[in-house]
């Protein structure tokens, strides 16, 4: 694609990995067992390129102070959870100016039929009723934007964002048929099975965590201290069982188990035999532990580089050059195709 992407000693084009996150309010543990810790083991084996949407955030309405603190504070929990600025592209998305560019184009090629039936686009305009603004309805381009930019092979993404990437499936495909083969059509990449876990919130174990929660204690932030965590852990639901057994219908304990056992490294039989004879109590109790003391480097690492805000603009600034001369390739091909002048 570019010579900005290494090629491996066999010859082979090594596979490009996009992914993004918004920077709106803390991460949780949900964000990263789900996507970060992934994001951080992907960069081993793909050319990652990842991104602070500030962009994708603005369509819900922000407050600028707090939008600037929280991309700055996102950026550095990347690098904290061990995102290699060096070895991956890490960047913020105001910085490059090609994504809202691309977007565009891409806007007048994309249904308002196809947005319509988005359904995170009704979700939020069910949610945010006093603000239904045009990005709100074409946030699915800007997306599909980011990703194509980078001729992207693999998009990690949670279930919620699958449809968007089908439509960005879609939009590519039409494009490369009416201007002739532009874009790499990208697929979504599912972790192996022990990631699969969906982490779910710790009050009601049927929902996913999520940090929009209005109760704090249903979701752990990657930010929490250590007393916080264990103190979340043991007043999670769980169920009127005492058994530490993963089974249909123990959603809190299937939860726990599944957080556990992506911290420890510990199969679900190993849990079980672990806690035999002992009460969901100490169970509880060692998954804030063993959680605590997972994110613990994470904060360590996080504090250092909030105290260290030029070396922090220094990667973010890297981050954006490397990531504007791929975009900007991409950009210019797509401006040809459609009969701008040059
Ligand atoms: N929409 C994604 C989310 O809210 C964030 C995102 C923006 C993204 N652009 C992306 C994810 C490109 C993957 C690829 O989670």
């Amino acid at each position: 694609m570019s010579e900005t992407v290494a090629v491996p000693q066999n010859g082979e084009r090594k596979k490009v990995i996009f992914s993004g996150i918004q920077p709106t309010g803390t991460f949780t543990l949900g964000n990263y067992i789900g996507a970060l810790k992934n994001w951080v083991k992907l960069q081993d084996d793909y050319n990652c390129v990842y991104s602070v949407v500030n962009l994708h955030a603005i369509t819900v309405r922000q407050d600028p102070a707090q939008l600037k603190k929280n991309t700055l504070s996102a950026y550095a929990l990347l690098l904290a959870c061990g995102i290699d600025p060096e070895k991956s592209i890490v960047f913020i998305q105001s910085h490059v100016p090609a994504h809202a560019e691309l977007a565009w184009v891409l806007d007048c090629h994309t249904q308002f039929g196809e947005l319509s039936r988005m359904t995170q686009f009704k979700d939020k305009s069910a949610r945010y009723a006093d603000n239904i603004n045009a990005g709100l309805f074409t946030y699915p381009s800007l997306m599909a934007a980011d990703i194509l930019l980078y001729q992207a092979d693999l998009v990690p993404v949670g279930a919620d964002q699958k449809q968007h990437l089908e439509l960005t499936r879609d939009v590519a495909n039409r494009f490369n048929n009416l201007y002739g083969n532009t874009f790499r059509i990208p697929e979504p990449y599912i972790p192996k099975a022990e990631q699969g876990a969906r982490i779910m919130s710790l009050q009601d174990p049927t929902k996913k965590m999520s940090k929009s929660d209005p109760n704090p204690k249903a979701f752990i932030s990657i930010l929490d201290k250590p007393e916080t965590i264990v103190k979340k852990f043991r007043s999670a639901v769980t169920d009127s069982e005492t058994e530490v057994c993963y089974r249909e219908g123990k959603d809190g304990i299937n939860n726990l188990m599944g957080i556990y056992s992506v911290v420890t490294g510990k199969s679900m039989d190993e849990i079980t035999r672990e806690f035999a004879g002992k009460g969901y109590g100490d169970f509880k109790t060692a998954v804030g532990e063993a959680v605590a003391e997972e994110l613990r480097p994470i904060q360590e690492r996080y504090e250092q580089l909030m105290n260290q805000k030029d070396y922090l603009e220094q990667c973010y600034r890297l981050g954006a050059e490397k990531a504007r001369s791929i975009s900007a390739r991409t950009l210019q091909k797509v401006y040809k195709k459609v009969g701008f002048l040059p």
